[in-house]
């Protein structure tokens, strides 16, 4: 043995004690069958038979890093959220980025909205803001969720994504038009997950001091500037470095090049809502920013890497559900349904104590609640009484709700979510269109046309709903991606 062996720590079993042979099993004579006293082989083998967790169900491909939220403007007449107080104050976050349909192992480089998941560490709590890319989305109600993404996953029979899926319902959903128009354009494909902006999507509300409510909606631009791939750079770098994301990221921090967002609002007074030319609680619809104009709030920088992937990243949890006071939901259906959906699956995927893990529990304050035990409970409450209302000494509420009450009226009923004067499916994506460059036009037009191409020779009728819905966009948009469609069938 040398001395720096003799330094070294001896290796154990899980429960701690020396391991002789790390090597070879014991075995029945030599050459003979394993011996069941062997138990570290049994504990081994059993133990890596159990290293998977159910991956997440959409965004299980992510990366992540840990940063500072710094306020730079005061926005305390629209929020009484003590972390967004007073200029100059900061916060820790950790930001989960993901792709979304793609499996745990599944390249970077693809087209796919990107996930931005950001928890601020808050001392009233963690707030967690899980946005994606995408200032818009698919569907307006949580009910059409699970088929959409059954249609972006992989097919029952086949095991692949179908082309005939993924066009069958985007022809037969026209709210999807806007963000098939958006994920389609050069911005489709995001040439890292720092040269991205991230966007809360749905609307919240703000409420400040005073009681007084807004409806909000969050921007961060990115300060590394937008950089996209082409389809075809994307297909070769997916190829070539399926994890050229995740390792940008942790390189520019290890680089000391922390990246960071401008973080801004849009600000509509609640007694705008009513009567605004936009539902403004419809996924599918952004506030364009002529009627509400972004307002600074704070600077995000991303400075440290997680120590371990599993621990850190795969077992963090985000929940749109996560508010602190002076911040709510609005009556948005999507949202709504996603205040269910994220906790639920924390529990199915992490287990009932999720919260209590390093990466997921509030830094900034303490978590002090009466739920106790269950799986892998460790102790922390003590001999801590386990109820309440009790007379000894034990947390107690506030008696203030976190968010303002909104008025409602009208039947119970499942209701489509209501249009307002200018609401349709396609004005908006329309629109985009024609903001387009002509350049980015045609490879929108081809990067649509070449996977609708890919639909099955006898359904043409699938090709015909989700070409027609461009058409209604845009006359131009639709005869240009119907010509371009035509040809590659031919071919
Ligand atoms: C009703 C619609 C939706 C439902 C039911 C839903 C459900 C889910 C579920 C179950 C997960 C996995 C959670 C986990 O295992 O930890 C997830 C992840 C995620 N979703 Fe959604 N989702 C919806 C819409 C959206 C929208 C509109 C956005 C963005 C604006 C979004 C952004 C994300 C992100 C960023 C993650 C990954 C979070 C992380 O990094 O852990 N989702 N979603």
């Amino acid at each position: 043995m040398t001395t720096q062996d003799e330094l070294r720590p001896t290796l154990t079993t899980e429960a701690g004690a020396p391991v002789a042979d790390n090597q070879n099993t014991e075995t029945a004579g030599v050459g003979g069958p394993a011996l069941i006293q062997d138990q570290l082989l049994f504990e081994k083998l059993a133990h890596f038979n159990r290293e998977r967790i159910p991956e997440r169900v959409v965004h299980a491909r992510g990366a992540a890093a840990y940063g500072t939220f710094t306020v730079t403007a005061d926005l305390s007449q629209y929020t009484r959220a003590a972390f967004l107080s007073e200029v100059g104050k900061q916060t820790e976050v950790f930001l989960r980025f993901s792709t979304v349909a793609g499996n745990l192992g599944s390249a970077d480089a693809v087209r796919d909205p990107r996930g931005f998941a950001v928890k601020f560490y808050t001392e009233e709590g963690n707030y967690d803001l899980v946005g994606n890319n995408t200032p818009v989305f698919f569907i307006k109600d949580a009910i059409k969720f699970p088929d959409f993404i059954h249609t972006q996953k992989r097919d029952p029979y086949t095991g692949s994504q179908e082309a005939d899926n993924v066009w069958d319902f985007w022809g037969l959903s026209p709210e999807a038009t806007h963000q098939v128009t958006w994920l389609f354009g050069d911005r489709g494909i995001p040439a890292s997950y720092r040269h991205m902006n991230g966007y809360g999507s749905h609307t919240f509300q703000w409420q400040n001091e005073a009681g007084e409510h807004f409806w909000v909606k969050y921007h961060f631009k990115t300060d590394q500037g937008i950089r996209n791939l082409t389809q075809g750079e994307a297909d070769k770098l997916a190829g070539e470095d399926p994890d050229s994301h995740q390792r940008d990221l942790r390189e520019s921090i290890e680089r000391g090049e922390y990246p960071t967002w401008t973080v801004q609002v849009q600000v509509m007074p609640a007694a705008d809502a009513a009567g605004y030319r936009f539902n403004p609680f419809d996924l599918t619809k952004v506030w364009p920013h002529a009627d509400y104009p972004l307002i600074e709030v704070g600077r995000l920088e991303l400075n440290r890497n997680p120590e371990n992937v599993f621990a850190e990243v795969e077992q963090s949890i985000f929940s749109p559900a996560h508010f602190v006071p002076g911040i709510g939901p609005s009556p948005d259906k999507m949202l709504q349904g996603r205040l269910f959906a994220y906790a639920d699956a924390h529990r199915y995927r992490v287990g009932i104590n999720a919260d209590h893990l390093p990466v997921n529990r509030p830094h900034a304050t303490e978590a002090r609640t009466n739920s106790r035990d269950g799986h892998l409970y460790d102790g922390r409450h003590g001999r801590q009484k386990n109820y309440e209302p009790n007379s000894f000494g034990g947390p107690v509420q506030t008696g203030r709700p976190l968010w303002a009450a909104t008025a409602v009226d009208g039947p119970t009923g499942n209701h489509a979510t209501p249009a307002h004067a200018e609401d349709d499916d396609f004005v908006q994506a329309g629109n985009l269109y024609r903001l387009y460059s002509e350049d980015e036009k045609q490879r929108l037009i081809a990067n649509l046309a070449g996977f609708i191409a890919k639909v099955s020779a006898d359904r043409e009728d699938i090709v015909e709903r989700a070409v027609d819905n461009f058409r209604r966009a845009d006359a131009d948009y639709g005869q240009r991606l119907e010509a371009a469609v035509r040809e590659l069938r031919k071919q």
